[in-house]
């Protein structure tokens, strides 16, 4: 995972104790263990805290009053967006432009710039993405003419740079993939990505949606062009997200949506267009969850994350070696496991990924999995997790995903191998 050393142990149970919702009894009887973090993660008191405070002292729109509650108001959402900023490690505040999420982000950029295309400029994506980075870009290709093609994807799970050379032409205007993929956790390789677009002159954008929620982002570091975030994944509320770009490229997009606070002039004929950040938030934003994405970031820093990336890298070891990936023969009590019919989908190893891991059991179906899991207070994702393509190149219909947080803890671990073995006991 990239982690720095740490020499500082983690105190898991200190991060526990600030995340109420963990001290849940699932069904009234059983405590919740909590494993759909590449979904959505849990809010901190912190969080909850600051979003309360804001609507009890500060609540009003923003930009456009002169009043002290307006004012109180704007220079909160300012301040927010100045963390986000830092947080990704952005040259300037207006490059972080507030969306609903990942998936606001993508579809501006695929509206903004895309707009900048013409028939035959091809776009770039791979058959790992999410659908938020791949049916934007099909819309924009059914509206525009634009070509669509694909990095394929290794039987490793990992986006196939290999392919680069094959498939990124000399009219090839955008590279969007994602960081990290929300179904094997891999990392993608993104130096081989940059310099693949910057040999023919491509924008590149990274989908960070399951990337920004394990620590600060280096955007300047990457050498990318666009960077997609989701708050209600990074510890923060839903509804907000963030869409980082190069303000050179940004000042010169058209809007997206049309509507006030985005507008220079406007007459009954035509209007013209305020500078970023504000020609890409039209209407009233969302103020109070933006607040909440800043101190979620605020929270967020107040963690050890050398310590907490090496935790959950440590937990995701276990899981791994659970499921009996490492190896193929690993055994959980009573050896139900041993059989091979756990695969997990993905990386085998913690190498070059995050602590998300998709898995397949022959003979049961995902979602029977989870509801049986679900009785043990485990809570995981089943499905295509928006991810169908990747899966149908598999020949799965679905996989079973447990994604960890730092809030996580060896009980968790426990409590899914035990269910699991549980499941398929049942199933199969
Ligand atoms: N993108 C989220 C997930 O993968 C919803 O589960």
């Amino acid at each position: 995972m990239g982690a720095a050393e740490s020499t500082q142990a983690f105190d898991v149970e200190a991060v526990r104790a600030q995340f109420p919702i963990l001290r849940s009894l699932v069904h009234g009887r059983v405590p919740l263990h909590y494993l759909d973090n590449a979904a959505t993660s849990q809010v901190p008191d912190a969080v909850l805290a600051a979003m309360r405070r804001h609507d009890e002292t500060h609540r009003a729109n923003v930009k456009r009053g002169v009043h002290f509650l307006a004012e109180a108001a704007t220079d909160a959402y300012d301040a927010a967006r100045g963390k986000v900023a830092r947080y990704l490690n952005a040259r300037a505040d207006r490059e972080v432009i507030f969306t609903s999420g990942t998936t606001g982000a993508i579809n501006l950029v695929a509206h903004a710039f895309g707009a900048t295309l013409k028939p035959g400029d091809e776009v770039v994506v791979s058959g790992l993405e999410h659908h938020s980075n791949l049916v934007p870009w099909q819309l924009l290709r059914d509206r525009s003419g634009i070509r669509l093609k694909f990095l394929p994807v290794t039987d490793e799970g990992r986006i196939d740079t290999g392919a680069l050379d094959r498939v990124v032409s000399e009219r090839c205007k955008l590279i969007a993939v994602t960081h990290v993929s929300n179904v094997t956790g891999a990392i993608t390789d993104v130096p081989l990505i940059v310099r693949a677009a910057r040999t023919v002159g491509a924008r590149v954008l990274l989908d960070g949606a399951q990337r920004a929620s394990h620590g600060p982002v280096d955007v300047q570091g990457l050498g990318v062009d666009f960077y997609a975030i989701s708050g209600h994944k990074m510890f923060g509320p839903t509804g907000i997200g963030a869409l980082w770009g190069r303000a050179e490229i940004l000042s010169t997009l058209p809007p997206f949506l049309g509507g006030g606070e985005m507008i220079r002039t406007v007459t009954l004929e035509k209007s013209t267009w305020a500078d970023i950040p504000a020609r890409f938030e039209a209407g009233t934003p969302a103020i109070t969850q933006a607040v909440g994405l800043g101190a979620a970031i605020d929270w967020h820093a107040s963690v050890d994350n050398a310590a907490a990336t090496i935790h959950t890298a440590k937990l995701a070891e276990r899981v791994l070696d659970g499921l009996g990936a490492v190896g193929g023969k690993k055994r959980l009590d009573g050896g139900r496991l041993s059989a091979g019919r756990v695969r997990v989908i993905g990386p085998q190893t913690m190498e070059r990924r995050f602590p998300v891991i998709a898995f397949a059991v022959d003979g049961a179906h995902p979602h029977d999995i989870c509801q049986i899991l679900d009785g043990h207070g485990v809570a995981l994702r089943g499905g295509h997790h928006c991810a169908q393509p990747f899966h149908e190149s598999r020949n799965l219909t679905g996989t079973t995903r447990a994604s960890l947080a730092l809030y996580n803890n060896a009980a968790d671990v426990d409590a899914l191998l035990t269910g699991l073995d549980d499941a398929l006991g049942k199933l199969t």
